[in-house]
């Protein structure tokens, strides 16, 4: 008995070990470690209803328009991605040149999305006062995204500070990968940010919901078809865009496009991954068994999913005194205070400006 018992753990163990090797999914912690000057009672006494504020807006937002919630979702990681979750994706341009907003990657995000979170801003403000930084919106609007889709719940660390500045084009270019990007430039380009490989299958798994534009996969259509790519899929797509630069959409999850779920990884393996940097994953050696493993384990995904959001929403945050808390997400205080004092009370720049 006490042998066959001792056999069945050396099998269970050496069977969880070939397992671990096989799906190739790193052995990360499960609990996510907080950045300095984060935490996740950030507001408990200033804005206690802060999340519920948000929720509840959101849950009105989506049931009206559910693809919002990937616009959001997108938000939050171009947001994190160039210079830090800092909320300087949301700044419109000024004298000192044009904003994040206007880099090519930044162009197809949803102007309702950046319209969403100024709303949020004045729901929350009214509650609390000017308390809550837009970089902490966009970051628990993305989660409620995901959640409201289906996705898992999770909390998100809070205490991020506003930036005080935006990326210029170049550095907004070089930290937001190209759809066209093979694995080996994703994988390269994410492990400056210190995501290994399962959190870049992970956080890849964003494309689960939301839509594409043509140009960003008619490489793989013209002028010669991507082997990679399942046929009857392709000629669907090229209905969808005949020339390379239509502009129109598709689903990047053609099984459920608006649930947040993991057949994202079930079309990869049908290679009916929209995107290049999609596709690849199940193509490369180093990524292909995390794919097949969240694609079989939508549980496994969803553990490794958060914990990769929570390690980017936490990409170089200010905190403390650092920042500032914008009153208006669209633009510094400095400025919002300056446009205040020339605009006159119809709201049309004065004359003397
Ligand atoms: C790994 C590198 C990534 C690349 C190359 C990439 C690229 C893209 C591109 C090109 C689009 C469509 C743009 C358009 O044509 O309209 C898109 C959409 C989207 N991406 Fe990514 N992405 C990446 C990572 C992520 C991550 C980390 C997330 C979130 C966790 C994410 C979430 C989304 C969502 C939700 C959409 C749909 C947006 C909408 O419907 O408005 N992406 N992505």
């Amino acid at each position: 008995m006490g042998l066959s018992s001792s056999f069945v753990s050396v099998l269970l163990i050496s069977s969880m070990v070939v397992l671990g090797f096989y799906t190739g999914v790193s052995e990360t912690q499960s609990t996510p470690t907080l950045v300095k000057g984060l935490s996740w009672t950030f507001y408990k006494s200033n804005c206690p209803k802060l999340e519920s504020i948000v929720k509840k807006h959101l849950k009105k937002v989506f049931k009206k328009d559910i693809g919002q919630a990937a616009g959001l979702l997108r938000l939050h990681f171009h947001d994190c991605f160039v210079q830090g979750c800092d909320a300087s994706v949301l700044l419109d341009g000024s004298s000192s040149g044009p904003s994040e907003q206007a880099a090519p990657p930044n162009l197809s995000l949803r102007a309702k999305a950046f319209e969403i979170i100024n709303d949020l801003r004045a729901l929350v403000d009214e509650q609390c006062g000017q308390v809550v930084s837009c970089a902490d919106l966009v970051a628990i609007a993305a989660r409620d995204a995901v959640s409201l889709s289906g996705g898992p719940e999770y909390d998100v660390p809070l205490g991020r500070r506003d930036g005080l500045s935006f990326a210029t084009e170049n550095a907004t270019i070089e930290n937001l990968p190209a759809p066209t990007s093979n694995t080996s430039v994703i994988l390269t380009s994410l492990a400056t940010k210190k995501f290994d490989a399962t959190d870049v299958v992970a956080l890849s798994g964003g494309h689960t919901i939301g839509i594409g534009h043509c140009s960003s996969f008619t490489n793989r259509l013209y002028p010669t078809q991507d082997s990679n790519m399942d046929k009857t899929f392709a000629n669907n797509l090229k209905k969808t865009c005949p020339a390379s630069d239509t502009n129109a959409t598709t689903d990047l999850d053609i099984r459920t496009p608006n649930v947040f779920d993991n057949k994202y990884y079930v079309d990869l393996m049908n290679r009916q991954g929209l995107f290049t940097s999609d596709q690849d994953l199940y193509m490369d050696s180093r990524t292909k068994s995390i794919v097949t493993s969240f694609a079989i384990n939508e549980t496994l995904f969803y553990e490794k999913f958060v914990l990769a959001m929570i390690k980017m929403g936490q990409l170089s945050v200010l905190t403390g005194t650092q920042g500032e808390i914008r009153s208006n997400c669209s633009a510094l205080n400095s400025v919002a205070t300056f446009l205040s004092t020339v605009v006159d009370g119809d709201g049309d720049l004065s004359t003397e400006f």
